[in-house]
């Protein structure tokens, strides 16, 4: 039988900076509208019924964009932290970060910690935020952490098996996602969830992130129910 289940969605927010420059403003201004978005969108998703959100905020590639650029984004982070991810908390949402903590400011990953902390026990949905975060960067952490349970012997090479390497990645208690949305019309993953994505339905629109609509969410939901999932079987 076919799965319809959804459960997980994960979306990569991309196309901020191509809004910005069709409105003449600069990369940032299409930064903040983009936040904005990922409020209405995570209230959205949350309507849907799905139990887990993913979205992919900044990549460990983008450390590569211009100094201007990054400390607007950061800076940007540091004020959601502060006051706009309140109202998610109303909403009874559950917030967790993945990806590389430590080529984050130490007052930005204070906030980040107390924000998961303090969000823990929301049952409503759980927003998982991909922040300075690479898929090949995960599995080789991953791999690493499974390394040293191997040399400290609490565990044997034959031991490791996909179940038991899964824990080992960001995600660890995070189901695979169902659906992967990517905006801006470009249709590539960009080191997002490699191993987690294994089965996913893609969903590509050329709709720029900050465009991006509760109506056009529920579309994509739609299309997914349609969708036969095989797993490789006949
Ligand atoms: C996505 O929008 C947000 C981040 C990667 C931080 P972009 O900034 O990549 O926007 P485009 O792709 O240049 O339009
Ligand atoms: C992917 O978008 C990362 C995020 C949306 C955070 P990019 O704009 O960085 O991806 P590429 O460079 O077009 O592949
Ligand atoms: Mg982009």
């Amino acid at each position: 039988m076919a799965d319809k289940t959804l459960e997980h969605i994960a979306i990569i927010m991309d196309g901020n900076g191509r809004w910005a420059k069709k409105q003449g403003l600069v990369r940032n201004a299409g930064h903040k509208k983009g936040a904005q978005t990922l409020l209405e969108i995570a209230k959205a998703a949350k309507n849907t019924g799905v139990k887990y959100l993913t979205v992919y905020a900044f990549s460990t590639e983008n450390w590569k964009r211009s100094d201007e650029e990054i400390s607007g984004l950061m800076n940007l982070l540091r004020e959601y932290l502060d006051k706009n991810f309140e109202d998610l908390k109303k909403n009874d949402i559950r917030i967790i970060f993945i990806g590389e903590k430590y080529m984050l400011d130490a007052d930005i990953v204070a906030k980040m910690d107390a924000l998961e902390q303090e969000t823990r026990k929301n049952k409503g949905m759980t927003l998982q935020v991909a922040l300075s975060y690479g898929s090949r960067q995960e599995i080789v952490h991953a791999a690493k952490k499974a390394a040293e349970l191997v040399a400290k012997g609490d565990i044997m090479p034959e031991d490791i098996n996909e179940n038991m390497f899964s824990k080992l990645l960001y995600t660890s208690d995070i189901p695979d996602p169902d659906l992967v949305i990517r905006t801006s019309g470009e249709q590539r993953i960009s080191n997002y969830l490699l191993w987690q994505i294994a089965y996913s339905e893609l969903f590509f629109t050329n709709t720029l992130w900050p465009d991006f609509t509760e109506k056009e969410l529920i579309n994509i939901v739609e299309n997914f129910k349609t969708r036969e999932r095989r797993y490789g079987k006949a």
